[in-house]
């Protein structure tokens, strides 16, 4: 049988059990029903295997050194009822009996207070009589450790190649950021802004994608909290302007995109600063004016001077769900066109990239995949398929967790294999920052046995490692500028 179906099946048990402990006595036939379900799945597991190590890594649930993703809630809950109670891996031997089982999650579904109080964590189930699952604090270590020195591994060269534009870049996004925030002030004021300063600015973000379209994407991790807006109209600007660059269209089109991508929100200049810091709750009056911003900035932009149809389209269609839903609806039967389609998959992938007031940030490669589930509703099928295509289920500005047991920092995409990006190391696999970083080709293979030298086992959320993408990318393109 497969066998991450078992492991599923078993943590799914697992779950139910300890809850169903912490109501009923073990005896009860419900809690019963659970651990003869348990003992049947470690069975099936431990046919092939002497142990079977269940621990958290990265606040993640980790067996047989991968992390559960088919039950996701479920595995959360059980990490962080380890996680309080101090233990970073459960370990259950060959011929655990469901009597061991029981003893086990009896001691776990004890709150964290009372659990510790039991006394010294590796002891507390060797005083009950079970000898065939160990508590320890050690999480799991990971597969086999690998040299970063090994030539085959390292992308040679590449190094110096890719950052050296870095710095670039970081001026191009850093007067971008500058030229919006006095478009949009400007609106706010009632003048209308410059349109030649913003084809300008556009043009320096188009310059800046087809030099280095991968440090462009990554400096979109660069969020603001408290200039949102501003920040959010060059990482959607530069995000469609990669989008229309990769589908191949004509250099005159995608700076229009850029244009409209960058001017997309400047319709919420009318809002009251209370409406940006609010999730829900919106009055009728505010939800009106959140569904009229399209329209709102269509018209200031028209004003700015003569802008392309594909311009207009953008911004007005920037919140049109391929299903034509979404606002405004100015017309009931006109399909979503094509630009608007590109506009609101940047919009949606910086909003959701972003922590907001009433949101925690998603990672990116997280922020794709819950993008990825929305294709054919909210999202046009194949745009979303070349969206992921150009940013990768890791995105450039991911932080991923690897085979090898470092971390590293996705800096380049791989649209042949998306899966085996080009990786920065940071943290070796005790967790220490690494004194030199170097970048691994994830498609590069050991050479003796034929398989892949490192791949990545799931992305990790840098705030848990305390870790700021943006800031590292700052740092490494030289001070912190203007
Ligand atoms: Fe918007
Ligand atoms: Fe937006």
């Amino acid at each position: 049988m497969d066998a991450l179906f078992v492991l599923e099946s078993l943590l799914r048990n697992l779950q139910a059990a300890v809850k169903s402990i912490g109501l009923y006595p073990p005896t009860h036939p419900t809690a019963a029903r659970f651990l003869t379900r348990i003992a049947e799945d470690l069975e099936t597991v431990l046919s092939e295997q002497e142990s079977l190590v269940l621990g958290v890594v990265d606040h993640a649930l980790v067996a047989l050194g991968l992390p559960f993703t088919g039950t996701e809630a479920i595995a959360l809950a059980f990490a962080q009822r380890l996680e309080e109670r101090g233990i970073g891996s459960v370990e259950f031997l060959r011929g655990c009996q469901p009597e061991d089982v029981s003893q086990c999650l009896q001691v776990l579904a004890l709150s964290p207070e009372a659990f510790g109080g039991l006394g010294r964590l590796e002891d507390i189930l060797a005083q009950r009589g079970v000898q065939a699952i160990r508590l320890s604090q050690q999480a799991p270590t990971w597969g086999e450790e690998r040299p970063v020195e090994a030539d085959d591994w390292v992308a040679q060269g590449k190094d110096e190649l890719e950052w050296a534009t870095l710095g670039r870049c970081l001026k191009v996004y850093r007067e971008a950021v500058g030229s919006a925030k006095r478009i949009l002030t400007e609106a706010r004021m009632g003048k209308i802004p410059s349109l030649a300063e913003a084809q300008a600015t556009v043009a320096g973000m188009v310059d800046g994608v087809l030099q280095d379209q991968n440090v462009m994407l990554a400096l979109t991790m660069i969020k603001s909290y408290d200039e949102y807006l501003f920040n959010h109209s060059v990482n959607v600007g530069v995000l469609c302007i990669a989008m229309a660059q990769s589908l191949g269209l004509d250099s005159e089109t995608i700076r229009e995109v850029g244009l409209g991508a960058l001017l997309h929100d400047i319709g919420k200049v009318n809002w009251p600063e209370t409406l940006y810091q609010k999730p829900r709750g919106l009055s009728d009056e505010e939800w009106a004016l959140v569904q009229r911003h399209p329209l709102d900035g269509a018209e200031i932009v028209e004003k700015m001077g003569s802008v392309s149809p594909t311009t207009l389209e953008v911004v007005l269609e920037h919140h049109l769900r391929y299903d034509r839903k979404g606002y405004p609806i100015v017309d009931p039967d006109k399909e979503p066109g094509f630009f608007g389609m590109i506009a609101q998959m940047a919009d949606t992938y910086d909003a959701i990239t972003t922590t907001r007031v009433y949101q925690n940030a998603a990672e990116p490669s997280g922020a794709v995949g819950r993008m990825q589930a929305l294709a054919g509703t909210v999202f046009d099928p194949k745009l979303i398929e070349a969206f992921v295509r150009m940013v990768g289920i890791y995105p450039v500005g991911s932080l991923v967790r690897l085979s090898s047991g470092e971390l590293g920092l996705v800096v380049k995409a791989n649209p042949a294999d998306s899966s085996r990006p080009l990786v920065r190391l940071l943290f070796d696999r005790a967790g220490h920052r690494m004194a030199k970083e170097q970048e691994v080709d994830l498609t590069a293979r050991d050479p003796e046995s034929g398989q892949f030298g490192r791949t990545i086992i799931m992305a990790v959320d840098p705030a848990t490692k305390n870790f700021d993408v943006a800031k590292y990318l700052e740092g490494l393109g030289g001070g912190t500028g203007a």
